[in-house]
Formats: C-alpha cells, structure tokens, sequence
C-alpha cells in the first residue's frame, strides 16, 4: 500500500509510531535460513523456556486436553476450576486469583488500571522490558534505580525515590536477567513503604527459595505475577495469574478485562498440569542439577564470571566483545540472549539452562572463542 491521504489517520499513525515497542528476538527459523543450519540443529536459549519437561509428555496432554474441550462454546467454568487448584496448589484464597493471557497481559492490565498519565512507575535496572513499554504507553515517567555491584536491590535509592508522584513499582525476583531473588525482608520493606501498587513478578518462583504469594492479604497494595510459562512448559500456550488481596483481584478480574481473556483449551491443559505436578517437579529437579554445574563450568572459562541463579537461567559476563562472542555462538547454531553493558560489566549473556547436551555444546564453544 502506498501513501496514506487520510490526514486523520495519518496523524494517527504517526503519533503511535512514535511509541517504543518491543522487538521480539529473530525467529528460529529465520535464524535457520540465515544460517543455513538446519532447525532441529538450533539451540535456543535465549527466552528462559523450560526444556526439561518431555515434549512428548505435553503434546500428549494436549491431545487429551482437546478431546475434552468443545471448540464451538464459549468459556464457562473452566477458570473457576483452574483457581480452585491454584489455591490448592499455592495455598490461597480462590478469591485472591486472577487468571490471564500469561503474565505479560496481566502486567498490562495492572499498568493500565493502576498508573495514570504524568504518574511515576519505579523499577530497577536492569530488569525485565515489558514493565518498561506499558508504562511508557500510558505517559507515565519511567524512573530506574540501577541495582548494586552485588546486583541486590539498592534499598535505600529505591526508597528514596519514593514521592506523591509513584504510583507503581515493579520489582521482578528472582530477577530477569540478573536471575537471583532479593532479600526477602528488603522486598517486604518496599511493599511496607510503597505508596502505590507494587507488582512483585515471580514468573520463575519455582525455581527459587522462596515465594511471598502467603502475604497478599497482610497488604493492601501487593500483587504478584505468576505464569505457566516457565516450570510449566506451557509458553506458547500463553497462561498467566495475578494474586492480591481480593478487592484488587475484584478491581483486576471485573475492569480491565475482556469477558473471555484466555480460551478454555489453555484453562484446561494449565489445570492438568497442576493435576501431574509431579512431572513439573522432575523437570525442576533436574534443571536445578544441570543448573549449577552450567554455572561452575562457565565460571572455570578464562575472562568468564556467571552469577548465582534462583532460576532456570544464568547470567554471565565475557572478557571479549559480546558481538563477536554472540556471532561465534550464532554460527555455531547456539542462540543465547545478548544483553551488552550491564551496570558495570561491559559483556554481559543470559542463556537458558538447557539440556546437558545443550550446555555442554555452549560451554564447549565458549571454550573455543574464549580461549581457555
Ligand atoms: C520476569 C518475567 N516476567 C514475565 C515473563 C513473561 O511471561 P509470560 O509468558 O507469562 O508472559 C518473562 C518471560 O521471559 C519474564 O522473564
């Protein structure tokens, strides 16, 4: 289409280009063609999936899933069932859940209905993106409090950052990309002193020490985010949750969502999973063995240091160009996430944990272009 001469619409347009918005990584199999390597042969870890539970284990699920749902009507009680085994499973009130199109659209939601145009959002830095492109969207000012050397939260910043103005903090724990979970007592000294909401995301909870969804009812401005993303293996199926105490769940549920937000065929495979927990434990068990013996190879890489991680990635940092490191990997077919400068490190990577023969291939070549 060329031109467009409605001078509306053109203005329209313009004014949302303007909006920053999220560049999603190249596709495996763009990056295939790229290549010339074959799919199968990519290894990606770039986007913290969870490659322990068996693809054959789900796809079978699936298919018993599908049988189960009729495609032709809309959702009916598929989301009340699912809550009752969220608030078996976490131990919570049914009331204090709210269900969602993963939790990339409940941040969202919570953005919209909780931070007003010329309002302030509070997070810090680095931390996971999309906070940063809803709270944009909605003309808030978007202030970051870098984290400490240690990558801990700097309390006493983020505290004094704190104004009338603040209506929202985003904090992410175990934190993306930095992977450890903050102090817990910190954490709950900035929900104790936050004026606003304060959205707690624990997307990789299950991977980490400790949760905080028993303490939403001890406040009246606590929501956490959780999703079946990650531990569940259920990414591309998109199925997420709120928790908060129940009049913000009410507030969340009733006012900022369409009627059926998520369909009933994903409602339903969520809920089998809870049923087989025991697999999503497995899978969590292993990836914590594979985990720990990723961090210690890499840290035994000349110019390499990895971090801690309470989750199901690790984040490290080079000696040498990150470009030409990532390139080399990419060549390799190895696809891990290139983050660059962060806080005091110049050559900073997150990959995934993948599978051992995963792992061993990206330490393997790291070894090579890293000279050991
Ligand atoms: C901290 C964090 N929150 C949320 C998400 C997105 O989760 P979902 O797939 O539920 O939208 C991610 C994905 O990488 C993440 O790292």
């Amino acid at each position: 289409m060329g031109e467009i001469s409605n001078k509306f619409i053109k203005e329209k347009i313009e004014k949302l280009q303007g909006i920053e918005s999220y560049k999603l990584a190249e596709s495996t199999e763009k990056l295939s063609r790229r290549f010339g390597i074959p799919l199968n042969k990519i290894i990606k870890l770039n986007f913290n999936e969870n490659l322990f539970l068996p693809k054959k284990t789900l796809t079978d699920m699936l298919k018993i899933v599908a049988e189960e749902c009729d495609p032709r009507l809309y959702p009916q009680d598929e989301q009340n069932k699912l809550k009752e085994s969220l608030s078996r499973y976490l131990n919570i009130p049914f009331e204090t859940i709210v269900v969602g199109n993963a939790s990339d659209e409940l941040l969202d939601r919570i953005v919209r209905l909780f931070l007003e145009r010329g309002e302030t959002a509070v997070t810090i830095d680095p931390t996971f993106p999309i906070f940063r492109y809803s709270a944009k969207r909605q003309g808030a000012n978007y202030l970051t409090i870098p984290l400490l050397e240690n990558l801990e939260l700097d309390i006493k910043n983020i505290l004094g950052s704190f104004s009338a103005k603040t209506s929202l903090l985003y904090l992410c724990s175990p934190n993306n990309p930095t992977g450890t979970q903050f102090n817990k007592s910190e954490i709950l000294a900035l929900i104790k002193e936050f004026p606003g909401i304060v959205v707690l995301d624990e997307a990789y909870a299950e991977y980490a020490n400790y949760s905080l969804t028993s303490k939403v009812n001890e406040f009246d401005n606590l929501i956490i985010l959780r999703t079946f993303s990650k531990a569940f293996g259920l990414a591309a199926l998109r199925l997420g949750y709120a928790i908060s105490n129940s009049k913000i769940a009410r507030v969340l549920s009733e006012k900022s969502a369409l009627p059926f937000p998520v369909s009933s065929f994903t409602v339903n495979m969520g809920k089998k999973l809870l049923d087989n927990y025991n697999i999503v434990i497995k899978s969590i068990s292993e990836l914590k063995i594979e985990r720990d013996k990723l961090i210690d190879r890499l840290n035994k890489i000349s110019g390499v240091k990895a971090f801690d991680s309470d989750a199901n990635f690790v984040f490290f940092s080079v000696d040498k160009p990150h470009e030409i490191v990532y390139q080399n990997l990419l060549n390799k077919g190895l696809v891990i996430k290139k983050l660059g400068k962060i806080l005091h490190m110049d050559n900073c990577f997150r990959a995934t944990v993948g599978l051992p023969w995963m792992n061993d291939h990206l330490i393997e070549n790291l070894r090579k272009y890293l000279g050991d």
